[in-house]
């Protein structure tokens, strides 16, 4: 996993530290609705930063420079605070500036203890009060730059999801989304300008939405299945129909075993090596969130293949490297665990991936060949680990008892580097 370091800690020119930067969360309700510790920053600031609207609110006897913030930030802010050394500064952002917001940046940018935050209370919590909706039973999804399709796995009879988005086009790309994906009967409401004067709330199904929206609006769904939608879940083991595949697919049974000991944990990195139809790097992906994962196919097709599976079942940050493991293998940021899926065979693949691996890392590897098989047998007595064989029978009608098909066996070899 990555470790997130805080930057040094800066020094004004005199020796003293540096203030920190004040990032003050402010509603649609404005100033009058500060909380009166946000209220004492502002009015003691030398510089004001924020967007014209939250400048705007603030009353014209609070001295401060006012300094609009920076569009497109990114490239500006680096050297944005320096302008400003020793000054007391302070951040104007919409709502709680930790969700989706300019503080996440801030701290992230100049690290935590130069950054003080004082929230407002967030569109989330207003929008729960509005819907009568518990937050901690609401899963909050962040569009804002993002993809849409990552909307996907949280799609799944009777969730209660708030989806942040950064334009008016949200609300309809979210029903066009549901709609598609077998949830029209879903009830969409979406709220605007909450908390403040002109607030609104539109209802409707996703199926006949069309309803208009300003671009500060939350999209609040209720997913409500079609008849005949079969829902998806993120535990691993999906329906081998729910992938596009010319055959090279790991099967469902098998595939929630491998999964299962990959154990996926939030924050790391697979590498699925030979991955055929993307099916493992896209399950260990939809465990979770925070959960990455790096594809690398030999096929130009199949590569193809795996990135459009990837975006249909939600993982559109799934990477495909096409080419030929190991040799592609320098390019890859470094695993927590790795599958191997295809290319067993091929001369120090196994040791490359075993080295690659941090200490306590997992390796999982599918043998569908007896030459393949040979190679695990031999790690196993090389280093140990859990050597399986898994044989599946298929149940087919014929008549009043079912006929037993069998599928061939995979051997799995599972094993924490040492
Ligand atoms: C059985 S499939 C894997 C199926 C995959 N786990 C899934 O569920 O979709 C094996 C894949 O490994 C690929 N392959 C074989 N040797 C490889 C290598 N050295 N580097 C990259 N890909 C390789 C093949 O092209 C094939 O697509």
């Amino acid at each position: 996993m990555s470790e997130v370091e805080s930057p040094p800690k800066a020094d004004t020119d005199n020796g003293a530290p540096e203030p920190p930067v004040v990032v003050v969360g402010m509603g649609f309700d404005g100033w009058e609705g500060l909380a009166p510790t946000s209220c004492a920053e502002v009015q003691r600031a030398d510089v004001l930063m924020g967007g014209p609207h939250q400048l705007e609110m603030v009353p014209a006897d609070v001295t401060a420079e006012r300094v609009p913030w920076p569009v497109p930030a990114t490239e500006a802010l680096p050297g944005l605070f320096d302008r400003y050394a020793g000054r007391a500064v302070v951040v104007l952002a919409p709502g709680d500036p930790m969700l989706s917001g300019i503080g996440t940046t801030l701290t992230r940018l100049l690290g935590h203890e130069r950054v003080r935050v004082l929230p407002g209370t967030s569109a989330v919590s207003l929008a729960c009060a509005r819907l009568g909706w518990s937050v901690e039973d609401t899963e909050v999804v962040s569009l804002v730059g993002r993809p849409l399709e990552l909307l996907i796995p949280y799609v799944q009879p009777s969730r209660k999801l708030l989806v942040l988005g950064s334009d008016d086009d949200t609300p309809g790309q979210v029903a066009a989304l549901l709609s598609t994906r077998g949830y029209g009967q879903s009830l969409i409401t979406v709220l605007g300008g909450l908390g403040g004067p002109d607030e609104e709330v539109r209802s409707g199904t996703a199926a006949t939405w069309a309803q208009p929206a300003s671009p500060l609006v939350i999209t609040a769904v209720e997913c409500r299945a079609d008849r005949g939608t079969m829902p998806l879940p993120t535990t691993p083991g999906l329906p081998d129909g729910a992938y596009e595949s010319d055959g090279h697919l790991t099967r469902s049974e098998v595939r929630a075993i491998c999964l299962a000991r990959l154990a996926a944990v939030p924050g790391q990195q697979l590498w699925d090596i030979g991955a055929g139809s993307g099916s493992i790097g896209i399950e260990w992906m939809r465990a979770h969130k925070a959960c990455r994962a790096v594809a690398v196919e030999a096929s130009e097709e199949r590569a193809e293949r795996i990135a459009r599976n990837a975006t249909r079942l939600g993982v559109p940050y799934l990477r495909v490297v096409r080419g030929y493991a190991p040799d592609v293998f320098s390019r890859l940021p470094k695993p927590d665990a790795v599958f191997i899926g295809g290319g067993l065979r091929t001369p120090l693949l196994i040791e490359a991936c075993w080295e690659a691996l941090p200490i306590g890392g997992r390796l999982v590897a599918a043998a569908y060949y007896e030459e393949s098989e040979d190679v695990l047998e031999a790690w196993y007595a090389r280093v140990g680990g859990d050597l399986v064989r898994v044989a599946v029978q298929h149940a087919e009608p014929a008549g009043s008892d079912p006929a037993w098909v069998p599928v061939s066996p995979v051997t799995i070899w599972s094993v924490n580097r040492w």
